[in-house]
């Protein structure tokens, strides 16, 4: 984990919704893992001691890549930003997905909004191709397809609103996915927590094994303040373990949801 002041290389709209940051980062690029994230402290802003953690999506040499979406006071800063401008960086931070070795299980990727962005890093080092199941409320929600299908995986798309791909969940296909075969499949997520909930029930139910980004509010993003926890299975019971160290990837089944609610 390093502390660095970063450039901004790029920072282009993406979607209506959804903005590319490319960052020079050359002392944290060449270290990230997949399911890792950086913790950004967005200079301009005037609560700026406060920083906004965000799954780096892509790595290139020396430079990482972010997709935010603009969701309040820090990201629309950011928003504004532009090439030439510096932020403070600390990463790589948190435990990230196993990537799945050759010949191992295949991997069915499940992703709801920014959690693309936590996948796409995954996709590429998989030493296995498989499946990966997006979904979003609308079609302006669902990024990433074409990175995904340039790595040779097959991609399932659903919107809520059937603008794009199936109209339903993203959990509907990745049912349909599991039900003709559970042998040899391994199931990695990240999005909103009740979609993660979801997977980590078919988890259960066809007894596959699962990894899940936790994105829980952080404050410190270092384990000191711990602001991020969840509850955890344990050999006696469960425990409080924080999503910015210990995760933010748990093994699904886990993790103690009926502690949580
Ligand atoms: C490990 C991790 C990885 C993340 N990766 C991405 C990513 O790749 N792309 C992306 O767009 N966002 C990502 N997020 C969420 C991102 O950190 C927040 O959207 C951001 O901090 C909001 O800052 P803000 O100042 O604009 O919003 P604020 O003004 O602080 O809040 C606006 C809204 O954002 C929500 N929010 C604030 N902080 C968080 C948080 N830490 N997690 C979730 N929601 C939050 C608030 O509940 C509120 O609804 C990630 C969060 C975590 C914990
Ligand atoms: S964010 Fe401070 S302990 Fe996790």
């Amino acid at each position: 984990m390093l502390e660095q002041t970063v450039q901004i290389v790029s920072n282009d709209r993406d979607t209506e919704l959804y903005f590319r940051l490319v960052l020079r980062a050359p002392r944290i690029a060449p270290l990230v893992q997949p399911g890792q994230f950086a913790h950004l402290r967005i200079l301009p802003l005037k609560d700026a001691l406060l920083r906004r953690p965000f799954s780096i999506f892509q790595v290139s040499g020396d430079t990482l890549s972010i997709l935010y979406k603009n969701v309040g006071q820090g990201t629309d800063v950011l928003s504004r930003m532009g090439p030439g401008e510096e932020l403070s960086a600390i990463g790589p931070l948190g435990h990230g997905f196993t990537v799945p070795p050759a010949g191992g299980e295949t991997p069915l990727l499940v992703a709801g909004g920014y959690g693309m962005a936590a996948m796409y890093l995954l996709a590429e080092r998989s030493r296995q191709k498989g499946v990966v199941f997006v979904g979003g409320r609308r079609r302006m929600d669902i990024l990433c397809e074409k990175e995904f299908r340039a790595l040779g995986w097959e991609i399932r798309v659903t919107t809520e609103d059937g603008s794009h791909g199936e109209k339903g969940l993203v959990t509907q296909p990745v049912i349909g996915e599991l039900q003709r075969g559970t042998a040899g499949r391994k199931l990695f997520a990240c999005g909103p927590t009740p979609m993660l909930k979801a997977i980590a029930q078919l988890a259960e139910e066809f007894n596959v094994p699962a990894e899940l980004s936790m994105d829980e509010h952080m404050c410190c993003g270092v384990g000191v303040c711990l602001t991020c926890v969840i509850p955890v299975k344990t050999a006696n019971g469960w425990e409080y373990q924080r999503t910015c160290t210990e995760g933010p990837v748990f093994d699904a089944h886990r993790i103690a949801w009926e502690t949580a609610e």
